[in-house]
């Protein structure tokens, strides 16, 4: 690191917000209910519906999986879902393409009505439109990589040199070049997710569903793996829904996380909204082990320049990392960085400013309030309602 004009932040996606507008969000969801149990249509909308989920239970014998939630993914956005086993994440993102089928609420994809759509028109959804990456891969045991990859395009009706030629392409895209003809067992759990992954790339969906994808891959590996959506993210513009439990996976990849409990979304922002001004105790202790400096950035820390301030120290900007400005003015020697955006000073930081954010002794000024939800108490069970999901994984895993 230079501490010239250079200086970029070391993971731009988690901390630029949100890259699109609200205009033509790819998902649109208001109000979206979940309910498992008996008679679980009456509960949206009763006495009972802003009970616990003990209460909720003991009342109603239903569990609310997906609790009155609103939020829209904004086209080219990595959405991150995150939360606690058992807060909703995976019931959510199924019920996006009516893998489980809500209970009440609206939905929509690029402005089309989901919940209207026939089982022909679903099918096309599931298929072309969002495509679903599993975290137990979902792979064919007798096909090799590159039928795996194929089998989209396939039911897609494209001939089988055009398959075969767009496979290879893909199977090269997700670093696999090489391997195409062996089987799902003869490789490692690394490269069987790049073949899921390649797999719902064939069919080039408007947006990519992720339900833990790598929690059962070994860090490492983990790590390549998150690369790899970053570089979706960075390269192709790729609209994502990620669903974690892991925090630092969230904080690395989400443009904007939805934080669930019980579930509800209790916080929506960027990973710094996130991180540096919690909705309430329960973010705050979420996120009471994240190293600020590595999440906030320089414009949240920076204060106006006083006069001569404007004429030395090393330029940072604004999206730079508080971690980054503190190696640059520690190496420059200098008292502030000046923060530059395109040419322009638009404040400076001092050490003061940034030991604050290490700290955590100063609410960041530049993040804007958090977005609180309702907010429910108490721990969610499975209950009793049959609603299995058509998906090659089908039951949701628990890991917390
Ligand atoms: N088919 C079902 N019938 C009854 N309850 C269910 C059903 N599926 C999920 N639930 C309940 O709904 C709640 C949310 O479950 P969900 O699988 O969405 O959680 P999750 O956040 O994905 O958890 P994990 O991190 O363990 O995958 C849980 O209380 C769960 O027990
Ligand atoms: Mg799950």
């Amino acid at each position: 690191m230079t501490g010239t004009e250079t200086l970029k932040a070391t993971e731009p996606t988690g901390n630029t917000g949100a890259t699109g507008t609200d205009e033509n969000p790819v998902f649109s969801v208001r109000n979206l209910w979940k309910v498992f149990g008996p008679k679980a249509g009456r509960v949206p909308g009763s006495e009972h519906a802003s009970l616990p989920p003990a209460e909720l239970r003991e009342a109603t014998g239903c569990t609310a999986a997906v609790r009155d939630v609103s939020f829209d993914v904004r086209k080219g956005e990595v959405f991150v879902v995150m939360g606690l086993s058992g807060s909703g994440k995976s019931t959510l993102v199924r019920c996006l393409t009516r893998l489980i089928e809500p209970t009440s609420g609206t939905l929509a994809i690029d402005g089309e009505d989901v919940l209207a759509m026939d089982r022909a028109r679903l099918r096309e959804l599931r298929r072309h439109r969002a495509a679903m990456v599993f975290q137990h891969f979902g792979l064919l045991p007798h096909r090799t990589v590159l039928d795996n990859v194929a089998y989209g395009l396939e039911i897609q009706g494209l001939s089988k040199a055009e398959r075969r030629a767009k496979a290879t392409e893909l199977v090269a895209k997700v670093g696999l070049a090489g391997l195409e003809d062996r089987r799902p067992s003869q490789l490692s759990g690394g490269q069987q997710q790049r073949v899921g992954l390649a797999r719902a790339l064939a069919v080039d969906p408007s947006v990519l569903l992720f339900d833990e994808p790598f929690s059962a891959l070994d860090p490492l590996i983990r790590r390549e793996m998150q690369d790899e959506v970053v570089r979706l993210h960075r390269e192709e513009g790729r609209t994502m829904v990620f669903i974690t439990h892991d925090l630092g996976e969230a904080l690395r990849l989400g443009t904007r996380i939805a934080l669930m409990r019980d579930g509800g979304i209790v916080q929506l922002g960027t990973p710094e909204e996130i991180v540096g001004s919690p909705a309430d105790d329960y973010v705050r202790e979420f996120v009471r082990d994240v190293p600020r400096e590595q999440v906030l950035t320089v414009a949240t820390a920076m204060r106006p320049a006083l006069a001569g301030e404007s004429e030395h120290g090393p330029a940072v900007r604004p999206d730079a990392t508080v971690s980054e400005a503190i190696e640059a003015v520690s190496r420059s020697g200098d008292p502030v960085a000046r923060v530059m955006d395109g040419g322009r000073l638009v404040g400076v930081v001092d050490r003061a400013c940034l030991l604050d954010v290490v700290a955590g002794t100063s609410a960041p000024g530049g993040a804007p309030a958090p977005v609180p939800a309702d907010v429910a108490s108490g721990a969610t069970e499975a209950s009793d309602a049959p609603d299995a999901p058509d998906a090659p994984d089908g039951s949701s895993e628990v890991t917390l």
